[in-house]
């Protein structure tokens, strides 16, 4: 352990360099007590989160009471901490997510999100009965808010390398603590057969709104302004390892965007980029310690946030920081475990 040691700090690598692997290096650098490097394979803009939206809200992630209690804890932080510095490329925005039938049940983040409440009539589009409001949302411009990520870190002192992890036991020649937040990656890296691909195809726009508007019941279909453009989207194709744009995944995204926001119509809007990216599913997050070599080498997961990474990605740091210093498997987490259900068809 005494070679891991350099001016009292510990030393920790990260492995990953998306919105988890960074916000996890932030929040442990800014603690005073850790030299923080970071491996990846890709670095941005070349990672899934840069192709993201993105907005914060909880979507396609489990499990839900933990999701609301992270996205929480990533909505103060941001309120805290990032929202009015212009160079993070986020924005306050209101958020609508409206449905075609009645919805009673309110979503199960409600009790943690205090600025929940139901939609006005005049915010719903022709054709949708129902739908819910958080006036206090927020969106990023993913490759400014990324980069504001990467000099974050570098400015508190972390490293970044450029370098892909074939076997784990790579790092623990120079580490005693790796934090793993490899995303997708870890299908191959850690062999985990429960994380699979969600493809999600965006177009991205010159124009902007005055909010984010989304309908996920049956096709999903959003607008999110950002500072420097539109997001229209998207796609949830699960099992999908394409991440090449399709002309009819534009086509058929474009014709759904018209039908909840007609001021989106195909012949209104300019096209200036398409993207796609690989969601890491799971049926719910891993946010766990595991312990290698006699309990010498301790792993702390931190992947599998399926479409929410960026919702959830301060309250999964701190969270990661929590579950290293206690150094014990996580019990909050434990306790709302299910037996897994695979979901991939392996
Ligand atoms: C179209 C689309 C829209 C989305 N919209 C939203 C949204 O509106 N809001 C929201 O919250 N989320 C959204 N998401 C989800 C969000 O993008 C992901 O949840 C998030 O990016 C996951 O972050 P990550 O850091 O875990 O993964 P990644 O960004 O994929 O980062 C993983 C890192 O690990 C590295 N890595 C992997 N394997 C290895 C290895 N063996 N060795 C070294 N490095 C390795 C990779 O190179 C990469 O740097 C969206 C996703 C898509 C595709
Ligand atoms: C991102 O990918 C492109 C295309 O493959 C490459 O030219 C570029 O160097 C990469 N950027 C980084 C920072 O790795
Ligand atoms: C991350 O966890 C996954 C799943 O257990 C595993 O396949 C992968 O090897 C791990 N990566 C690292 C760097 O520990
Ligand atoms: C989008 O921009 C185009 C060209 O600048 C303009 O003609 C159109 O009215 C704009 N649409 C919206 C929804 O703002």
């Amino acid at each position: 352990m005494s070679l891991n040691k350099v001016n009292s700090k510990t030393d920790i690598l990260i492995i990953g360099c998306g919105c988890i692997g960074l916000s996890t290096g932030i929040v442990l650098l800014k603690t005073g007590k850790y030299n923080v490097q970071i491996w990846s394979r890709d670095l941005p803009p070349n990672t899934t989160s840069n192709k993201a939206a993105a907005l914060w809200y909880p979507f396609l992630c489990n499990p839900p009471d933990l999701v609301g209690k992270w996205s929480a804890e990533t909505m103060q932080y941001f309120k805290d901490h990032i929202i009015g510095d212009p160079k993070s490329g986020t924005l306050i925005k209101k958020v609508n997510e409206i449905f075609r039938r009645e919805h009673k049940e309110d979503p199960e983040w409600r009790p943690y999100v205090q600025s929940f409440r139901r939609a006005r009539k005049d915010e719903l589009p022709e054709g949708y009965v129902d739908g819910f409001a958080v006036d206090d949302g927020f969106v990023m411009d993913t490759d400014m808010y990324m980069d504001y990520l990467v000099q974050t870190f570098k400015s508190l002192g972390g490293s970044i390398e450029q370098r892909e992890v074939e076997d784990i036991r790579e790092a623990f020649v120079h580490y005693d603590t790796v934090i793993n937040c490899t995303g997708l990656g870890s299908r191959e890296l850690f062999k985990d057969k429960l994380i699979y691909p969600s493809r999600g195809q965006i177009i991205v726009i010159k124009n902007s709104s005055e909010r984010s508007i989304m309908d996920e019941e049956d096709h999903i279909a959003y607008v999110i302004p950002r500072i420097s453009n539109t997001v229209l989207g998207g796609t949830n194709q699960e099992h999908d390892y394409n991440t090449e744009p399709t002309k009819q995944d534009t086509e058929e995204i474009l014709k759904r965007v018209a039908m909840i926001s007609p001021r989106f119509a195909k012949n209104r809007i300019e096209i200036q980029d398409v993207k796609v990216g690989l969601r890491p599913s799971r049926h719910e997050i891993r946010l766990e310690n595991e312990f290698f070599e006699g309990g010498s080498k301790l792993v702390v997961h931190n992947y599998g946030h399926g479409g929410s990474g960026f919702t959830v990605s301060w309250g999964c740091a701190l969270e990661a920081l929590r579950v290293m210093e206690a150094g014990i498997p996580n019990l909050l987490f434990y306790k709302k475990q299910q037996q897994p259900k695979p979901q991939s068809k392996l």
